[in-house]
């Protein structure tokens, strides 16, 4: 069997999304990364096509943008405070439908729009579906918080969890990524024995600083997997 490429596969998993959950005067949440990108594009197809009337609203300015560049109709929350769904990526999918969102730095409103929408639908390639989180995404768990508080957040992390924090560094720009928001991003390399996601999220949230974590705990009704053979895998 002739194995498909990882933007083949991202493809497939967001056409799928767009084509069983957006439907006519939908409100509809557009995730950022690189996955989305097949999204938003399958449904301005469909848009034209079946000239359906669609509110997008954008999760980044990344997400912005995708949705001017590809003429759909842009809302917000403001206009928009209810969203029928919303399609997202993901860095890791544990079996229980925790995720692991932040690896673009976009996490806060992520996370926001998510929790204003009906259906979260998240939309990945195989390399993100794991066990448990940590498996395969290396990278950290993503963190937002307040620049004036990094260093003290940082040390109450691992005082508290253990592991290890860094700040995320910018690549073309001297010092740290600075986030849509004008805040800066933590990855805690979190120890392998972490499984409790929903206490651990809590008790990350009490830190005073800390805005938003990563941690997408039970907030995804279905995952749509992209596979090596060009099938979607369905998780719910
Ligand atoms: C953005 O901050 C992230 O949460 C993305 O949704 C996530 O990193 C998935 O991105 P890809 O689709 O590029 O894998």
């Amino acid at each position: 069997m002739s194995k498909i490429s990882l933007e083949s596969a991202k493809k497939v998993a967001a056409h799928r999304a767009v084509d069983e959950y957006v439907k006519d005067n939908n409100v509809i949440g557009i995730g950022s990364g690189s996955t989305i990108v097949y999204a938003v594009q399958r449904l301005a197809e469909r848009v034209k096509e079946e000239n359906l009337n669609v509110v997008c609203v954008p999760t980044s300015f990344q997400a912005r943008q995708l949705i001017i560049n590809n003429h759909l109709t842009l809302g917000d929350l403001e206009t928009h405070p209810k969203l029928d769904c919303t399609i997202d990526g993901a860095d890791e999918v544990d079996c229980d439908l925790n995720l692991i969102k932040g690896g673009g730095g976009c996490l806060l409103q992520e996370k926001i729009i998510a929790s204003c929408t009906k259906t979260f639908i998240v939309i990945a390639d195989y390399t993100k579906n794991s066990q448990r989180l940590g498996e395969q995404y290396k990278k950290g768990l993503p963190i937002e918080v307040v620049p004036m508080a990094y260093v003290p957040i940082m040390r109450k992390i691992e005082d508290e969890f253990g592991g290890e924090v860094e700040l995320r560094m910018a690549k073309a720009k001297a010092g740290p990524v600075v986030t849509d928001n004008g805040n800066f991003i933590l990855d805690w390399h979190f120890p392998d024995k972490e499984t409790d996601w929903p206490s651990i999220n809590q008790r990350l949230l009490l830190i005073p600083g800390l805005l938003e974590t990563g941690l997408f705990v039970k907030m995804a009704q279905k995952v749509f997997f992209g596979m090596p053979d060009g099938s979607v895998k369905e998780q719910v």
